[in-house]
């Protein structure tokens, strides 16, 4: 079976000869290739040019086979094609200048035109088929919520207090940017099917950190916004700490849902019954011995069953990861040929 039907059997719940493998941030810091092209070069400088994104794109394929790619970019380039200066300091994360406080704030907001403002991830994918055709590619977005965070808070937080306050004081203004921010990520994502990704994910990190009745008012009816723009091909959902939504996660529309590593497989499964899902082993269980991580890999496919199940970590790669970790992952799922002929 090509990685192409495999992909795409995987996420429509159709038979594959084996579950899938790729994983988040697979193009990055833990990879000397990629720290050799990084050189010179700020995070963003690589996204806002096709070639080199393509170049690191391409890397994790060819040193692991992977089944997918997902094209390298970041959820920030929305905030900052929307009139939000983003910048990347070292070993702080990304900073936003210009952050969300007041209604002047919110009202200078612009709704760009994607394809004019966001030319570089179509770019890259097309570069990408071109140079790799026989490995599906993955677009992806961040979602209004995990954006609306970092657009307001001005950076990453541990209690993401100001974006608190703006739904708790402002919850139409709130509510204002999250149906601006879900037409544009529809759109975005919807551009980058039409430039022949394979699927897309909505990357909603940060929506773990509301109570299920603020999750039901503010994440889900952005995500089902912008979930309803994209049509044509699979679209996936991943949340951090997407536990205490599990039950709620069919309400998003999405064809797939992602699971984090403290999702139980099997409870996912009976919540979810045949929706397929991606996931999730823990990404630092990648810097346990080979038989752990063998093992571990196992249990999650057994738990998952054959039907509707790519595998996946359940967050990024972090940088410090053994590339042999990396390697026993994608051995042991790649074993499934012939564990689930059985
Ligand atoms: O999965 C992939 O490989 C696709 C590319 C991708 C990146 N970031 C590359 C990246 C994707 C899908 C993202 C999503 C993203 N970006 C999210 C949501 C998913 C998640 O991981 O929770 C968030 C919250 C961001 C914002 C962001 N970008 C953060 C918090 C950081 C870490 C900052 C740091 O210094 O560690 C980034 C940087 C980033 N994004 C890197 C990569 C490869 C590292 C860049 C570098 O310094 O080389």
């Amino acid at each position: 079976m090509d990685a192409h039907t495999r992909l795409g059997n995987a996420l429509r719940g159709l038979p594959v000869d084996r579950p899938p493998v790729w994983f988040m941030r697979q193009a990055g810091r833990y990879l000397p290739e990629y720290r050799k092209v990084r050189e010179g070069r700020t995070f963003l400088d690589m996204c806002r040019d096709s070639d080199v994104a393509c170049e690191v794109t391409i890397q994790p394929v060819d040193r692991f086979a992977t089944d997918a790619a997902i094209v390298f970019s970041d959820i920030l380039t929305i905030p900052e094609a929307m009139g939000i200066e983003v910048t990347f300091e070292a070993g702080e994360g990304p900073k936003l200048h210009n952050p969300l406080r007041t209604a002047a704030d919110v009202d200078a907001l612009r709704r760009p035109d994607v394809a004019d403002a966001l030319p570089v991830v179509p770019e890259t994918l097309r570069k990408f088929r071109a140079q790799r055709p026989e490995t599906p590619i993955l677009g992806f977005a961040g979602a209004p919520f995990t954006l609306l965070c970092y657009m307001v808070e001005g950076g990453g937080s541990k209690d993401w207090i100001e974006t608190k306050k703006m739904l708790l004081s402002e919850p139409a203004r709130a509510h204002r940017v999250l149906d601006l921010l879900a037409d544009v990520v529809g759109d975005y994502l919807q551009l980058q099917v039409d430039s022949g990704a394979a699927g897309v994910q909505i990357f909603d990190t940060w929506a773990g950190i509301l109570a299920p009745d603020e999750w039901q008012a503010f994440c889900l009816p952005s995500i089902q916004r912008a979930l309803a723009r994209v049509k044509g091909a699979p679209r996936i959902h991943y949340t951090r700490d997407n536990m205490p939504f599990l039950h709620l996660l069919k309400q998003t529309g999405a064809d797939v849902i992602g699971l984090d590593w403290r999702v139980d497989v099997a409870r996912a499964r009976a919540e979810l019954g045949t929706l397929p899902i991606q996931g999730n082993l823990d990404p630092i269980a990648l810097f346990g011995p080979a038989e752990s991580i063998r093992r571990k890999v196992h249990a999650i496919c057994d738990a998952a069953g054959p039907v509707g199940h790519v595998f996946n970590l359940g967050h990024g790669v972090t940088p410090k990861t053994p590339i042999e970790g990396v390697e026993a992952m994608i051995a042991a799922v790649k074993e499934r040929a012939s564990t689930s002929a059985r």
